[in-house]
C-alpha cells in the first residue's frame, strides 16, 4: 500500500558457542542495540549456530536434491529431508538484513557456520548458474554486517592477506550468494595481546560497530 511503512527483518546470526564470553557476540549485541535506537519498530530475530537444528548435510541430502531438482523419482524420506533444507533457507532469505558474528577457528570460520552455508548455498534458492551468462547471486539488496574476532593480530594487509580465510571467505561465500552491501568490523587479538589490550580492542570495535548499525 502506498505509504506504508514496512518493518525490517535484521537476522542475527551468531557463531560462537561461547555465549556471554563470546566477544563477536558481545560486539554484534552493541549493533544490534544500537540498531533498534535508531529503529525501535524493527525486528532482530537471533539464531546461535551451535543451538539451532542443522541437519547433516550428507550423501542422504544431497542425493536428495538431485533427484528432486532434477524431477527424479525420491523417497519421503529423501522429501522430508529436503523440506529440512528449504525450510533453513527460507528463514534465512526473509530477512532484510543480516548480521553476522564470526570468531576465527583455525585461520577460518567456525565449523557450525559453514555447516549453515553448505546448507542455505543451493542452484536456484541463493544462486543461479547459467551456461552464457555464469553466475548470478539470489540475496539481494540486503545490506550485511559481520563482526569477526581473531585471537591473534592480522591487522597487517600483507599478514591477512597470507593467512585469514575467515573475513575473505564470508566476503567472497556472501557476494557470491549475492550481497554488494558487506560492512564489517574486526577485534583482534583477543588473546595474544593480553586481557587487557582485548578488552580495549573489543570496546573499540562495539564502538566502530554502533556507528555503523546508525546508518544501517
Ligand atoms: C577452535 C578455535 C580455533 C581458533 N583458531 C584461531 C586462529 O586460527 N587464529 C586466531 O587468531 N585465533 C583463533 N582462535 C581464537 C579466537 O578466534 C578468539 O578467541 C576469538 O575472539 C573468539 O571469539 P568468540 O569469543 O566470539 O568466540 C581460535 C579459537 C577456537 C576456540
Amino acid at each position: 500500500m502506498k505509504g506504508e511503512f514496512k518493518m525490517a527483518k535484521l537476522l542475527y546470526i551468531q557463531s560462537s558457542p561461547r555465549k556471554e564470553r563470546s566477544s563477536s557476540n558481545k560486539i554484534a549485541d552493541a549493533f544490534a542495540d544500537a540498531y533498534l535506537k535508531q529503529k525501535p519498530k524493527d525486528e532482530v530475530v537471533r539464531i546461535n549456530l551451535f543451538e539451532k537444528v542443522l541437519p547433516p548435510f550428507d550423501g542422504f541430502t544431497i542425493n536428495a536434491k538431485y533427484n528432486i531438482m532434477h524431477g527424479q523419482k525420491h523417497s519421503k524420506s529423501e522429501a522430508d529431508a529436503w523440506a529440512i533444507v528449504e525450510g533453513i533457507i527460507e528463514e534465512f532469505k526473509s530477512a532484510d538484513k543480516y548480521l553476522f558474528s564470526v570468531p576465527m577457528w583455525n585461520f577460518g570460520i567456525p565449523y557450525r557456520l559453514k555447516q549453515y552455508i553448505d546448507i542455505i548455498t543451493q542452484p536456484t534458492y541463493t544462486f543461479t548458474f547459467e551456461q552464457d551468462k555464469g553466475y548470478k547471486g539470489l540475496v539481494v539488496n540486503k545490506p550485511a554486517m559481520v563482526v569477526f574476532s581473531r585471537g591473534g593480530d592480522y591487522s597487517n594487509p600483507e599478514i591477512e592477506k597470507q593467512v585469514d580465510h575467515q573475513k575473505s571467505y564470508m566476503n567472497l561465500l556472501l557476494g557470491f550468494i549475492g550481497f554488494t552491501d558487506i560492512k564489517s568490523v574486526a577485534a583482534q587479538p583477543t588473546l595474544a595481546g593480553g586481557p587487557e589490550t582485548a578488552s580495549v580492542k573489543i570496546k573499540q570495535a562495539c564502538e566502530q560497530a554502533e556507528n555503523i548499525a546508525k546508518n544501517f
